[in-house]
């Protein structure tokens, strides 16, 4: 059987070396694995930085991989100035030791590495406190599966959601429609199409504005495309049921229940479906550079990438790394008040979903998944991964669009609480 993360990081290689010259222009100091487009313009001919996970440092070192140390550790990263050849080397490296496609961040200059530490490093989340139960009981209790499953049906059903193709338009174009039907009660709420250089596929944004704290900003976020790993072109077929039509699917039906509430927010709620993640989290790294960028008071993020397949039992996996402890720890207490599932975490062991975009940019964000990263769907990324593959219901999602809402009341709060 074919293995896709092994079928990406053969394709990565490839675009390193060349292969693939055409494709959208990478504009922005990261490179991340797979998406790497390296152009000899770094600020040192042939120097680019990369940060990894400190706790991998003597792994690294113990290979023959390089021979300098860090230059610089800081908080749970460490960084290396390395050559671009001993770049290729580590993405190998990672695969092959750690089972997983690039798990590290490759910068142009160590300024822009530099840049991104410092702001992990300070990230100061919270508090974060359980005080709506009333309303969030009586939301969660909307929750439905057959809401769940029709969003999982129709966005599987474009041929594909990929970040260049038609199709992929089309989709985030469907997906604002409904978002602003679901939400067109709610006073002051709008959607935008958030357009980005390089590729046709725009992310998805639905702005519930905060009564009293507009400027604080809760993000509840999913990505919109699919990709088909083996092919990767604008005809292929990319169902992406559970990746990522299921988390779409979850923040959807979350949209449903506030939109027929009556509840107004505290702070302001913005749902997000993010473009181009399959091809290194480009949509969400766009939007979170830019939140950056304007000072935005981004107070907790949670992201959805596959939440529909059963791989290791009932509960709801919460990722422990890319994340923040303390947002994650509070997650798990809304799941225990309210979702009615266990929970545990697992770990990905690399930035594998757009929670890490918001991480890198000094956000407290975490994510829930579907199962351990061992028990993972084997079929995401082809043409398998259809609804039939998670039993034709979307039985497992449930728990998490009812976290969903309580995510978006407990921590934007209610101004004015729900009617309905
Ligand atoms: N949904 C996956 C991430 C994932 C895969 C989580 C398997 C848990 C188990 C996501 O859409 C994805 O494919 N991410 C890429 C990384 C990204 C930087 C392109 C991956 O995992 O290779
Ligand atoms: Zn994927």
């Amino acid at each position: 059987m074919v293995n896709p993360i092994k079928t990406i990081l053969a394709l990565v290689l490839l675009t390193a070396q060349g292969a693939v010259a055409a494709g959208p222009d990478f504009d922005q100091g990261r490179i991340d694995i797979p998406s790497m487009n390296i152009r000899p313009s770094s600020e040192k001919a042939g120097s680019l930085w990369v940060t990894l996970d400190r706790g991998e440092v003597a792994t690294v070192s113990a290979s023959n991989l390089f021979a300098q140390e860090p230059i610089r550790v800081s908080g749970s990263e460490a960084m290396y100035e390395v050559s671009e050849s001993q770049l290729l080397g580590l993405s190998s490296f990672m695969h092959d030791t750690f089972n997983r496609c690039g798990g590290f961040f490759a910068y142009r200059t160590r300024a822009e590495a530099e840049a991104d530490l410092a702001a992990k490093a300070t990230v100061n989340s919270g508090p974060y406190t359980v005080n709506q139960k009333a309303v969030v009981a009586s939301l969660v209790a909307k929750v439905q599966e057959a809401g769940i499953r029709s969003t999982i049906e129709t966005l599987a059903a474009f041929n594909n959601r990929f970040f260049t193709s038609e199709t992929g338009v089309e989709a985030a174009t469907w997906l604002q429609g409904r978002w602003q039907a679901l939400a067109g009660n709610i006073p002051g709420a709008t959607t935008q199409l958030f357009k980005h250089q390089g590729w046709r596929q725009p992310s998805v944004i639905l702005t519930i504005p905060g009564v009293e704290k507009p400027d604080e900003i809760v993000v509840l976020g999913g990505h919109l495309d699919s990709i088909n790993g083996m092919e990767r072109s604008n005809a292929s077929r990319a169902p992406g049921a559970d990746d990522n039509a299921s988390g779409i699917a979850v923040l959807t039906e979350a949209v449903r229940v506030l939109g027929t509430s009556g509840l107004r927010p505290s702070r302001t709620i913005q749902f997000m479906g993010y473009a181009a993640e399959e091809v290194g989290l480009r949509g969400s790294q766009d939007i979170a550079k830019q939140a950056a960028k304007d000072g935005k008071k981004v107070v907790a993020v949670i992201q959805y990438d596959m939440t529909n397949f059963r791989g290791a039992g009932e509960s709801i996996y919460l990722l422990d790394d890319n994340v923040d402890p303390k947002l994650t720890a509070f997650l798990g207490t809304l799941i225990e008040t309210y979702a009615g599932v266990p929970w545990s975490t697992t770990r990905c062991g690399y930035g594998c979903s757009d929670h890490a975009s918001w991480t890198r940019n000094g956000f407290p964000a975490s994510a829930a998944f579907e199962s351990t990263f061992e028990g993972m769907n084997h079929a995401l990324h082809t043409v398998r991964d259809t609804l039939a593959t998670t039993g034709g219901t979307a039985q497992h999602s449930v728990a998490f669009a009812k976290l969903a809402v309580a995510f978006a009341v407990e921590i934007a709060k209610t101004a004015v609480p729900a009617t309905k």
